[in-house]
């Protein structure tokens, strides 16, 4: 894996945008699956800016939905879709998208696209990627799932007074780890156990993030997560 440590969330949200920008200069159709959560934002704002600012072009990328609560509606504050729609593919003027309905459908839309350029992702706080809770082995497919209390726990941080769904859908680990290159962005203290447990501990189902190591992986995290 190739680890890109910067001094602060500032200079990783700029080293990520500088990443995700040089792959959809080389492939302009570059098909891209979009993790939401905290640690992305400051990197789609500055993607966004860059979008804006003509530095780069996304109108023939294409955004692939990573993960969704069950039994939400669209305009519900938790939908994970409405938050990528805002903070992804209309900030950086996105046209195609895949969303998550089932896996069938995602199945055959994924493989409409021959298969995923980019994979953007987080760090789950117990090693989770998207909502492959531990454990997931490294051929999960993309399934339905009750989230573990563990992540409703997390999630929580995200609704406020609002409740955590129980349900989820999320790309598989097999998609995941089938992407041509992954980007892990990684930032704070309270990462710094499992990054690096996922980087420098066994690989295994109990830190499903653990298998990138078997990716094209690009870590980026801060100081904070990594000294
Ligand atoms: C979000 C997702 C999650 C988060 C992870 C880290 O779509 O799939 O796996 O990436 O929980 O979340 P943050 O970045 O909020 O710490």
């Amino acid at each position: 894996a190739a680890l890109n440590i910067q001094p602060n969330p500032e200079q990783l949200a700029q080293a990520a945008a500088d990443f995700i920008s040089a792959q959809v200069r080389v492939k302009p159709e570059l098909n891209i699956l979009v993790a939401t959560g905290h640690t992305p934002m400051a990197t789609y704002a500055e993607l966004a800016r860059r979008a804006e600012a003509g530095e780069v072009d996304f109108s023939r990328a294409t955004a692939v939905q990573l993960d969704e609560y069950l039994g939400i509606d669209d305009d519900d504050p938790r939908s994970l879709w409405g938050w990528m729609r805002r903070s992804f593919v209309e900030p950086l003027r996105l046209t195609r998208t895949v969303r998550l309905e089932s896996p069938a459908q995602f199945g055959t839309a994924l493989a409409r696209l021959g298969g995923l350029d980019l994979a953007v992702l987080g760090l789950g706080p117990n090693g989770h990627l998207g909502f492959n809770e531990p454990p997931s082995l490294p051929d999960a497919p993309t399934r339905t799932l009750a989230l573990t209390p563990a992540s409703l726990e997390s999630n929580r941080a995200y609704w406020g007074e609002l409740a955590v769904p129980e349900g989820a859908i999320t790309a598989g680990m097999d998609v995941i780890l089938a992407a041509r290159q992954t980007l892990l962005l990684v930032g704070g203290t309270h990462k710094r156990a499992v990054l690096h447990a996922a980087l420098k501990g066994p690989e295994t189902p109990e830190v499903p993030a653990s298998f990138l190591r078997r990716t094209a992986l690009t870590v980026i995290a801060d100081e904070a997560a990594w000294a």
